[in-house]
């Protein structure tokens, strides 16, 4: 009979056929896939799994250091941690079309990543969150881009690894329940989808360090007040953007030019189409007065009421 435990122990089993004592290096981004795949390798092969976590600098409040805390300080992962932050935000500057934001990510992460694969000994295999939506073509986005990401289709010619795929046949709620039996942390293996591009499509137009600052701390206490008011089990996906353009408002008695920031909080079953949280007064409230009170150069908040179609789940 199937069941998880059955699963993980067979995909053990085979992950450790087909390695040997050769070495597995992943590219871990602290999504899903990816964190429960690592969990597995590690409980297959320990020290021979390489984890690469690169940092672009678009990631989420305190997203990077739990990648750090969880699989290096808690399971001992063999973790290399690039904090490419400057590279990705030089080669984006001044750059504001959405397409080319995110093509610039894509291929700067691939090249980073390459950097990294090349610097190890001894590589033979490549470790992948993939999934079987993902070779189904569910159709959904969030899927293909992710992987897009992380593909070995991007890496050259000279630097080919086999694949290691042990979560194929899996759908999401599988997935999940594989991480919840590894032993990882609830937060990580029930949250919500994060685009590839991470706040790089957040934070409107050509990104600049005071919006993307500003992105991130609204961001953070928007998921910190889902979190008390126990939204976050209940909404599929919710953050906030910051627009390229400012505002007039007032702060202790003078006039001030700063960026709005606007709340998002939609409910889908594919992502194709999608409807908005309605929701309550008090939660919406609170959560205004922290980003004005805490957030710099933010002055103004706005509630998108928009379904998917006609707008897009994310600006971007
Ligand atoms: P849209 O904005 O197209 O988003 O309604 C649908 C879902 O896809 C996610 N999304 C992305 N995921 N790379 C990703 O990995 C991307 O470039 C990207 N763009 C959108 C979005 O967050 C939503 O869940």
């Amino acid at each position: 009979n199937w069941n998880m435990k059955n699963f993980i122990e067979d995909q053990v089993e085979l992950i450790r056929r087909q390695v040997g004592e050769k070495k597995v290096l992943l590219a871990l981004s602290g999504g899903v896939d990816s964190s429960v795949v690592a969990a597995l390798l590690l409980k297959a092969i320990g020290s021979q799994l390489v984890c690469v976590h690169v940092n672009h600098g678009l990631m989420r409040k305190g997203e990077s250091e739990s990648v750090i805390e969880v699989f290096k300080n808690q399971l001992n992962a063999n973790l290399v941690y690039v904090d490419a932050t400057d590279r990705f935000l030089g080669k984006l500057e001044g750059v504001a079309d959405p397409e080319q934001k995110r093509k610039i990510i894509g291929a700067e992460f691939i090249r980073v990543f390459e950097e990294e694969a090349r610097k190890l000994d001894g590589i033979e295999f490549l470790g992948q969150g993939t999934i079987y939506p993902d070779i189904i073509e569910s159709g959904t986005k969030t899927a293909k881009m992710v992987k897009s990401h992380h593909n070995v289709g991007g890496l050259p010619e000279d630097l080919q690894f086999e694949l290691v795929e042990p979560l194929k046949q899996l759908f999401k709620d599988e997935v999940r329940a594989c991480g919840i039996e590894l032993g990882l942390p609830g937060g990580m293996v029930y949250r919500q989808p994060f685009p590839g591009p991470g706040l790089g499509v957040r934070c409107l137009g050509a990104i600049t360090r005071d919006r993307l600052e500003a992105v991130r701390e609204a961001d953070a206490i928007l998921r910190e007040e889902f979190e008390r008011a126990g939204l976050d089990k209940k909404v599929w996906q919710y953050f906030t953007v910051v627009p390229d353009f400012k505002s007039v408002g007032v702060k202790n008695n003078a006039r001030c030019f700063e960026y709005p920031v606007i709340i998002r909080a939609v409910n889908t079953v594919d992502a194709m189409t999608a409807t908005i949280e309605q929701l309550d007064w008090p939660v919406l409230l609170k959560i205004t007065d922290r980003i004005m009170n805490e957030v710099a150069n933010v002055n103004r908040v706005c509630y998108d009421l928009s379904p998917k179609p006609t707008a897009t789940i994310e600006w971007e």
